[in-house]
């Protein structure tokens, strides 16, 4: 069994976002500049925030971060989205989910200029990318593309199974991976995956486990754990973990640990691939973000 290691791989990407980083100063260039929006105190969203903000330091980035109180009004927060779409020094921005009950996620989003809509939620970059044209992906389907990738995991002719209709992961996930890899998005050679047969699968699918069977990749993206199980996989498959659940553990030092959607002691035993959690998938959207940043910036040089 191998070990898909997030952390290490989305490492290796900053720093290749880093030399460019240099290289454009190097030219006289300003840096690539990301703001993150984020309202209320969601502790795991002040978390992913901050881990953002880092990780934009980090290469050379410049961050911006806009915090409101869970008061703001949806006008006021549909203002805040048109300053930043006439800002000519933010390349891209977000708005991190999940919003206070009293805004529409869906309006919000849609507020967003689509060329700078980095998590690639637009409803016309999901249309790009459903139609294999140059789009900005979503950062976690894009950050498991390219983590299969430099793991050289083919997908073509491969049975995959995405648990999860999410339109942030498990709808845009099966979307790429059905893909014919000549329409594909990406610039690079090395994320040229595709043609898989894609299953997408969700809490009304019936005979989940012997779908599972079938499938030599699984991508788990339902915020449930434990919900992968030993006896749904096939010796040699690809188990790919995008929940972060956190459950009560007194031994730990916060009171709580991390834990994704797979049952990692049993399934690791019999798989070939695994991604654990922490360090797997949640590294690889940050370092995503930064490339659909760095994506947007060169396409405005
Ligand atoms: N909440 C959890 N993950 C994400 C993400 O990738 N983007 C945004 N905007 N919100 C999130």
């Amino acid at each position: 069994m191998t070990i898909l290691d997030g952390k290490r791989v989305a490492a290796a990407i900053r720093t290749e976002l880093k030399q460019q980083v240099a290289e454009l100063q190097s030219q006289g260039l300003r840096q690539p500049c990301l703001a993150v929006v984020i309202v209320g105190h969601n502790t795991a969203s002040e978390t992913y925030v901050n881990n953002k903000m880092k990780a934009c330091e980090e290469v050379g980035f410049r961050a911006i971060k806009i915090a409101f109180e869970n008061s703001i009004t949806e006008q006021q927060l549909l203002t805040q989205i048109a300053l930043l779409n006439q800002d000519k020094d933010i390349d891209g921005f977000i708005v991190q989910l999940p919003l206070p009950e009293h805004i529409n996620e869906s309006k919000v989003i849609q507020a967003i200029d689509y060329h700078k809509d980095v998590d690639g939620l637009h409803p016309y970059n999901v249309g790009l990318t459903a139609l294999g044209l140059p789009s900005i992906v979503s950062a976690t389907p894009r950050g498991i593309r390219e983590l299969l990738a430099r793991y050289q995991i083919p997908t073509e002719g491969k049975r995959v199974v995405v648990i999860g209709r999410s339109n942030i992961v498990g709808k845009p996930m099966a979307m790429l991976l059905m893909q014919k890899p000549y329409l594909s998005l990406s610039q690079t050679a090395s994320t040229q995956l595709g043609d898989a047969t894609v299953t997408l699968c969700h809490s009304k699918t019936q005979n989940l486990r012997d779908i599972c069977r079938e499938a030599d990749i699984i991508i788990v993206a339902v915020g449930q754990p434990c919900l992968l199980t030993a006896d749904m996989v096939k010796p040699d498959a690809t188990i790919i973990d995008v929940g972060i659940n956190r459950i009560e553990d007194p031994h730990a030092p916060k009171g709580y640990r991390l834990v994704g959607d797979v049952d990692f002691q049993n399934v690791s035993q019999i798989v070939k691939y695994i991604t654990p959690v922490p360090g797997g998938v949640g590294p690889m959207t940050i370092a995503s973000l930064l490339q659909n940043t760095m994506q947007v910036y060169k396409s405005n040089l």
